[in-house]
C-alpha cells in the first residue's frame, strides 16, 4: 500500500501543482495542507514563515506517514527547505522559479518574473537568474495583490479585470516574451493574466517540473502504484472555510475538508 503525498502551501495556489501532481499519479493518495491562518506568506517576517511552516509540515507529515512532501509554495520553498530535510527523512521537494525555461526560451531576450515580493527580493532567487538567466535581461515583479485575487477567485469572487491591469502595466511596459509565474497562486490567474498581457507574453509555470520530479522519486521509492481508489483530503489552519471556498474544494475531489492543527 502505498503511503500518501503531503502537498503544502499557504493558501490555494499549491492546488496548482496538486493538479499537475494527479495526471501523473491518479491513483496516489493526497493530503494538500494550506496555511490559510498566516497567508500571504510574502508579507511574513522570514523566521515566523519558517516556524510556522516546519511546525505544520512536521506534524502533517508525521500523522500521515507521508512518502513525500512537496512544498508547492515559492516563497516558502525559497526559506524553508534545508530546515524540513533536516528534520524528516522522507523527499521534500521545493517549487524554484522556471527561470532556465524562461532564458532558452526567449526570443527577445527578455524575461519577466511575477512571484511575491519576499520571492524578488531573496538571494536564492538573485542566484538563479545569475546562473541561467545571466545573458537575459530579467525584469522583476512583486505583487502579494495577485495572491489574495487568487485566492478570491476560488472563493467565487470574480476577477477585477482593471486592478489586475492596474498591477499589471508595468510589465505591458516591458519588451518581455516570457513572463516566469514565479508563485503557485498565480497559474490560477493565467487566464486573466493573458487576457491583459496579451499572446505576445508567453506564461511559465513549474507545476510539470514539480510533477515529474515528484513521480520520479516515488518510483524510486516504489511509492506510485495504488491499487485502491485514490483518496483527496484538505486540511487549512483557520477555524472555518467560506462557502464559495469549500464548494471549489470539493470540485477539485476532496473528500474530507477539515481544520488542521499541528
Ligand atoms: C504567498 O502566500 O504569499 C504566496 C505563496 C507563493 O509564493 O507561492
Amino acid at each position: 500500500m502505498a503511503r500518501p503525498i503531503l502537498v503544502f502551501d499557504s493558501g490555494i495556489g499549491g492546488l496548482s501543482v496538486l493538479s499537475e501532481i494527479r495526471q501523473l499519479l491518479p491513483s496516489n493518495d493526497f493530503f494538500y495542507l494550506f496555511d490559510n491562518a498566516r497567508l500571504p506568506y510574502g508579507e511574513l517576517a522570514e523566521q515566523v514563515l519558517v516556524d510556522g511552516c516546519v511546525e505544520l509540515v512536521v506534524a502533517a507529515a508525521t500523522k500521515i506517514n507521508a512518502a513525500l512532501v512537496v512544498i508547492a509554495c515559492n516563497t516558502a520553498s525559497t526559506l524553508v527547505l534545508p530546515v524540513l530535510r533536516s528534520q524528516l527523512s522522507i523527499p521534500i521537494v521545493g517549487v524554484v522559479p522556471a527561470i532556465k525555461p524562461a532564458a532558452s526560451d526567449t526570443l527577445s531576450g527578455h524575461i519577466g518574473l511575477l512571484a511575491t515580493p519576499a520571492t524578488v527580493k531573496r538571494p536564492y532567487t538573485h542566484e538563479l537568474v545569475n546562473k541561467f538567466a545571466s545573458h537575459c535581461q530579467v525584469h522583476m515583479f512583486g505583487s502579494s495583490e495577485l495572491v489574495m485575487m487568487a485566492e478570491q477567485k476560488m472563493a467565487g469572487v470574480p476577477v477585477d479585470m482593471a486592478r489586475l491591469a492596474g498591477i499589471l502595466a508595468p510589465i505591458k511596459a516591458t519588451s518581455l516574451d516570457v513572463l516566469v509565474l514565479g508563485c503557485t497562486h498565480f497559474p490560477m490567474l493565467a487566464d486573466e493574466l493573458s487576457q491583459v498581457l496579451g499572446q505576445g507574453i508567453k506564461l511559465l509555470d513549474s507545476g510539470f517540473a514539480i510533477a515529474t520530479r515528484v513521480q520520479h522519486l516515488l518510483e524510486g521509492l516504489g511509492e506510485h502504484e495504488h491499487s485502491a481508489p485514490n483518496s483527496m483530503k484538505a486540511w487549512y489552519t483557520t477555524p472555518s472555510l467560506t462557502p464559495g471556498l469549500i464548494q471549489s474544494l470539493t470540485v477539485y475531489g476532496f473528500s474530507e475538508i477539515a481544520p488542521f492543527t499541528p
